[in-house]
């Protein structure tokens, strides 16, 4: 039986919002009382429309949002409530990677820096192999070492989104959470980069969380999809079975939408 890498239980996330001091308090369940779990080189695909909580789960799972309620077990350690400080050991195993747009990369700092920095920080290899080590990352993205001395404003799209990919494996991270890896893109680079993510999950053993509206994109990625709807999940299951039979109506509806 593979490790489970990632366990989720009874995970909600409920936000208090008020337009202004006067009017009344409005709750968004955006993620409600979901459970799944992942394993060891498991790839699982989170799908469904526009605000059904995809992002919130992602975003929860790397603790960059507290839970409402809820664990999260990574490996089979709590995590759900570690500080910032307990957190540090476990931060290197779990990594996010966004859709690329400006905001994700300092304008001001070279592709050298980008990539010297998640090793720095995590100190990954010892201070004289930094170097060594940006240049490995390079290669494994699939980017040559002439690129170091650029900004990203100098790279492509692409380019850029494999630079984040980079920062993300910098840190020897066994899970990933990839939310919309390539829905900036143009259709061309997206092959190219879904190409580069499922050669790095064999060669590293990584483990994925895939958010995608590509329902095509999730088919070619994931061994198994959840649904979400309006921050539940619905559905979940083994890719083909809920692509082929989809169990709940609106499963099918989006399927219908989306293929
Ligand atoms: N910081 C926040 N404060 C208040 N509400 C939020 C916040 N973040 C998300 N929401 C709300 O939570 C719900 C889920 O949002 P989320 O971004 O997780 O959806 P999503 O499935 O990722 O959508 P998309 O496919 O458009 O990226 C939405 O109703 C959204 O407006
Ligand atoms: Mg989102």
């Amino acid at each position: 039986m593979p490790e489970i890498a990632l366990k989720v239980e009874n995970l909600s996330k409920h936000f208090i919002i008020r337009n202004n001091a006067f009017s009344k308090k409005k709750i968004i369940k955006a993620v409600e009382k979901i459970n799944f779990e992942v394993a060891t080189g498991e790839s699982l695909g989170l799908i469904g429309e526009s605000g059904s909580g995809k992002t919130t789960v992602a975003n929860l799972l790397v603790k960059l949002l507290e839970p409402s309620e809820g664990t999260i077990r990574l490996f089979g350690k709590d995590i759900t409530h570690l500080s910032e400080e307990s957190m540090r050991p476990y931060r290197c195993d779990i990594q996010i990677i966004f859709q690329y747009s400006q905001a994700m990369l300092d304008p001001k700092m070279t592709i050298n820096e980008l990539l010297r920095e998640p090793l720095e920080i995590h100190q990954v290899v010892s201070q004289h192999q930094i170097d060594d080590e940006v240049n490995r990352l390079l290669k494994m993205v699939g980017l040559s070492e002439t690129e170091k001395a650029k900004f990203p404003s100098q790279l492509s799209g692409g380019q850029n989104q494999r630079i984040l990919i980079a920062r993300a494996i910098a840190t020897r991270a066994k899970v990933i959470i990839c939310d919309e890896p390539v829905s900036s893109l143009d259709v061309s680079i997206q092959g190219q980069i879904l190409n580069l993510l499922m050669r790095l999950k064999q060669e590293l053993d990584l483990t994925y969380i895939f958010i995608s509206h590509d329902l095509n994109v999730v088919k070619h990625m994931c061994h198994r999809i959840a649904v979400m709807y309006q921050g539940e999940i619905i559905e979940i299951g083994p890719t083909e079975k809920v692509l082929s039979n989809p169990q709940h109506q609106y499963t099918q509806k989006l399927i219908h939408a989306l293929l």
